[in-house]
Formats: C-alpha cells, structure tokens, sequence
C-alpha cells in the first residue's frame, strides 16, 4: 500500500526519499519555490516553499515526506508570509523589471505576480553592488542576485567546475567567483555551463542573447509560474491517480 500525505486536505502518494516539494510537484500541487529545482540538491534558502506540517513551518524542498504527514500549502496565513519574503528579496537588491532584460523570464517577478505583490511594502535597501561584465560571454549584474545557491550548485554539481561561491552574512552577503581577481573572465566559465543557464533572475546572463525573444512571448507573458512549473516537472495531477492511490481525493476530482 502506497504511502500518503495531505496537502490542503488532498491525498498525495509518495515514494521514500521524496520531499513534501517531490510529492506535491509529482501530484500537480504548486508550492512556491525559488532556490529550488528538482535536478540540484536542495538548499533551503529562500524560505518561500515554507509549509505547515503538522502545525510547525518547514522547507517544502528539504523536509522528507512521512506518512500521514498533514501539509497546509495555501493558507491566508502563509501566502502571506511568501508574499512578505518576495517584498523583501525585492528590496534587498536592486530589482528594476521594466529595464531588465529578463523580464518575463524571471522566477522572482513572476513569483511576485502569482503572489499578487503590489509593492515593496518595506523601503529599498538601494545597495551599491556591481555589474561584471569582463567574461567575453557572461556577464553577472550583482544587482539582482537573490543567493539562490543555483550557480553554485550548478557549476559544482553538473559542471564539475565550482566557479561561484556565496561569501559573507546578511546584508554582506554576496556571490564570489573563483579568481584572485574576483572578476568572471579569469574564470573557466564558458556560456554553454550549465550555471550560465540556471538564474532564476536577471542576475547572470548571457551576452548579446537577450532580446532574441521579444518581451510578449515570453515563458511568463502568458503562463503563471505555477504552469510552468509544474509542466516542467511532469507532473501528474492526483485527480488522474488510478482509483487504488487515489482515497480520499474526491474534493479535488470535484475542483473544491
Ligand atoms: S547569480 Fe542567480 S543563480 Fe546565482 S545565487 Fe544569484 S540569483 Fe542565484
Ligand atoms: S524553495 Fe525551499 S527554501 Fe527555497
């Protein structure tokens, strides 16, 4: 008999090993996330998958599914909370969409539309932080760079290389790269790494690319994030389970 957890009220299988995000992604059931993609290992830094489980906040992405585990995913209280977290990456950096050429393709300004985010609510930080543009073909503007870990882990994990590092704490807190000169084009660094590739904002990105696509027919110009997501990952929605997995799941097959 198949394990099972509740998201929401809603029955969702599991397998050992997975993670509350694993399963909910596996069964069609969205849970904001930012620093985390299903092919790296989880890092639990952006918060923005929090989740109750059994009445404790936890990280979606690194908690391990456990059976009979009670989730709450969309509560008024948490989307509130995410929606807080997104003000403040927001303001922790220097986020500008309109003049940012990955508008559109961004997780963070797409995420903050599926929050329905407003406005900063907090004051701009404004920090002073720099554009490296010294790579023939890469280039790194610090200025959106939300610490997601997702180059460090990409160049280490599926480039073999460890070209990025996160150095500092807090407000000090910034991304490094693996040259004594600490600039990108003393690097090994090549626009086709797979860290060249994984930003989830405008932070790094590839020179002289970035209007081939013209904004309006973009990844989010017409698909939430939470589409998006989920068609990535594959998913099956429980509604389709076959009826032995899917007890108890007859609110969802009903859209309630
Ligand atoms: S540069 Fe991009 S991928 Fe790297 S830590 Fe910053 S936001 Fe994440
Ligand atoms: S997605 Fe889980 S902490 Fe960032």
């Amino acid at each position: 008999m198949s394990k099972t957890i509740t998201i929401d009220g809603k029955v969702i299988p599991f397998e050992d090993g997975q993670t509350i995000m694993d399963a909910a992604m596996a069964a069609g059931v969205y849970i904001p996330h930012l620093c985390h993609q299903p092919e790296f290992t989880p890092h639990g830094s952006c918060k923005l998958c929090t989740v109750k489980v059994n009445g404790r906040n936890c990280s979606a992405c690194t908690y391990p599914a456990m059976d009979g585990q009670e989730v709450l995913n969309e509560t008024q209280e948490l989307i509130d909370d995410r929606k807080r977290i997104t003000q403040m990456l927001f303001v922790e950096g220097n986020h500008l969409c309109p003049g940012c050429e990955k508008t559109g393709n961004c997780q963070l300004q797409a995420v903050a539309y599926h929050l329905n985010m407003l406005d900063n609510h907090f004051p701009a930080f404004y920090p002073e932080r720099e554009v490296d543009a010294s790579h023939p073909e890469v280039m790194i503007d610090h200025n959106r760079c939300i610490f997601c870990t997702l180059c460090v882990r990409a160049s280490h994990e599926k480039d073999g290389k460890d070209v990025f590092a996160i150095s500092g704490r807090g407000i000090h807190k910034h991304l490094i790269v693996n040259a004594e000169s600490g600039l990108l084009k003393d690097t090994d660094m090549a626009a086709t790494d797979h860290a060249a590739h994984i930003c989830p904002t405008g932070a790094i990105l590839i020179k002289r690319t970035g209007y081939q696509v013209p904004i309006g027919e973009r990844i989010y110009d017409h698909k939430e994030i939470d589409q998006v997501s989920l068609a990535a990952s594959g998913s099956r929605p429980v509604a389709a389970l076959p009826p032995s997995m899917a007890v108890g799941t007859e609110n969802i097959k009903n859209g309630e």
